[in-house]
């Protein structure tokens, strides 16, 4: 063990003895403060940081007991060991029931106080450790399967712990793929309902003449087919958590229901004129423009106000490129381990190619290749699949929208093509790569065109 850094304070009233003592341990590379009574010590002890006391039980006034007794109320990280008088093995059996980590009884050796020192040292810093670890672990228990510390995910980490607990409802913002229902579930597992039930529903997944008595029920003869009551989701939510997801695709007429269960806290059955009190937290997840939807006359406004108290936008994969590889080996381990297979490893070209890589399925995206690597094995097909779509290439491509009165196809291509040609110089293999073509279909189109 490295003493470089360790601090030990030695109390002892015999001045001689003090002075041997602190010039054994100096001569060790350690730290020594020395005092020769119970009071200075717990002085000392409150302005400075230890590691270690080695105390006499004998002192002039308070006693070394007491001294321990301070210790193991104020800093029971600190390592404690007592010199204790021969003849007083009492005295050795009340310190350890006190909580001393070792005893010595005088005189010693050399050789044997710099060992009870070492050993002491030793399970003092581990002790340490492993409170410092259950503590970083408590905290990252709360969201345990978000992988990524990239600063734009840490500020989502943020403010997910502190709306959590709250009924504040909240929109969840993010494209497909980035992990929008994972904050939904991490929602509702750190909030005080997570005994209660957590309901998904993906409102773009339900036909629309059936969306009303799946989402608020329906009374029996309601509609045809309706031979029972039927329970709808908020109720089956009820004392938990609803989550929407896909909100942009929640028919209109269902959109001013859900506006006034916003506002009431109440719902009324399809085909049931009176009014339930519900107590249900919504959430709510979209990869539309809301906003843009609003003004299109898609989606209510006064709605979207009421959704949109606190957003929480989760960015693309493409943004955190320094959480790619973190998560690409959370994913091979998960899916190795799942599997029952071994964790592959990647190479250095590989890991620069998925970095680069645009994902436009984002971290579900990801999940599979690396499940798909994991399977297969094969490394030369993962690095095709992402040879394809490059970050920067892709970049432009999204930057780029329909003219709103449209285009003719052909001329676009074909200045695609030339284009292509003139940013590099002329070289068809570059400029085929470079619209993510193969030779043999760049070649193709340029003759279509007559651009060869
Ligand atoms: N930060 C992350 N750490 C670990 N796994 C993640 C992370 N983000 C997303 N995932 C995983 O990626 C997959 C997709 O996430 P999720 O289903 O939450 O995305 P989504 O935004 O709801 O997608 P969609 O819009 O397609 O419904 C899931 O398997 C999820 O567990
Ligand atoms: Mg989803």
């Amino acid at each position: 063990m490295s003493e470089q850094s360790i601090n030990l304070l030695l109390v002892e009233d015999d001045h001689q003895q003090r002075s041997l003592l602190k010039g054994i341990l100096q001569g060790e590379g350690m730290r020594v403060e020395d005092v020769e009574s119970c009071e200075d010590a717990i002085l000392l002890l409150k302005k400075q940081h230890f590691d270690l006391v080695f105390s006499d039980w004998k002192l002039p006034q308070l006693s070394g007991l007491e001294l321990l007794k301070y210790v193991k109320r104020n800093q029971p990280g600190l390592g404690f060991i007592m010199a204790t008088a021969h003849g007083t093995i009492a005295h050795a059996v009340e310190a350890m029931n006190a909580g001393a980590d070792d005893y010595l009884t005088k005189p010693f050796q050399r050789q044997e106080f710099l060992l009870c020192i070492e050993k002491v040292l030793k399970s003092t810093l581990l002790k340490r450790e492993n409170i410092k670890l259950s503590e970083q672990l408590g905290k990252q228990q709360q969201l345990v399967e978000f992988v990524g510390t990239s600063a734009v995910m840490q500020s989502v980490h943020q403010r997910i712990a502190r709306v959590a607990s709250t009924d504040a409802t909240i929109l969840i913002n993010g494209e497909s793929g980035t992990g929008k229902e994972l904050v939904a579930r991490a929602l509702h597992r750190l909030s005080d309902r997570n005994k209660q039930p957590f309901i998904a529903i993906n409102c773009g997944a339900i036909p629309h003449d059936l969306a009303e008595a799946e989402l608020f029920g329906a009374k029996k003869g309601a509609y045809t087919g309706a031979h029972q009551d039927k329970i709808g989701k908020f109720e089956a939510a009820n004392h938990g958590t609803l989550f929407l997801d896909e909100i942009g695709e929640l028919p209109l007429s269902l959109q001013a229901k859900l506006l006034r269960f916003l506002q009431e806290g109440t719902i009324s059955a399809l085909g049931d004129s009176t009014e339930k009190h519900i107590d249900v937290r919504v959430l709510t997840a979209t990869h539309r423009d809301l906003p843009d939807m609003v003004k299109q006359g898609e989606f209510r406004e006064d709605l979207f106000y009421r959704l949109n108290i606190v957003p929480i936008t989760i960015p693309p994969l493409r943004e955190r490129s320094e959480d790619i590889l973190l998560l690409a080996d959370f994913f091979l381990q998960h899916r190795a381990k799942l599997h029952g297979f071994d964790v592959p490893t990647l190479s250095t070209t590989t890991k620069v190619a998925l970095q680069k890589y645009a994902w436009p399925g984002n971290v579900r995206e990801l999940g599979n290749k690396m499940e798909r690597f994991v399977l297969l094995g094969d490394e030369q097909e993962l690095c095709d699949g992402l040879s394809q779509e490059y970050l920067n290439d892709t970049l432009e491509a999204t930057a780029f929208s329909l003219p709103a009165e449209g285009l003719d196809w052909e001329v676009f291509e074909k200045q695609c093509l030339a284009q292509a040609l003139e940013r590099h110089a002329g070289n068809r293999t570059q400029a085929a790569r470079f619209l993510g073509l193969s030779y043999k279909a760049f070649l193709y189109r340029l003759d279509k065109y007559a651009l060869n």
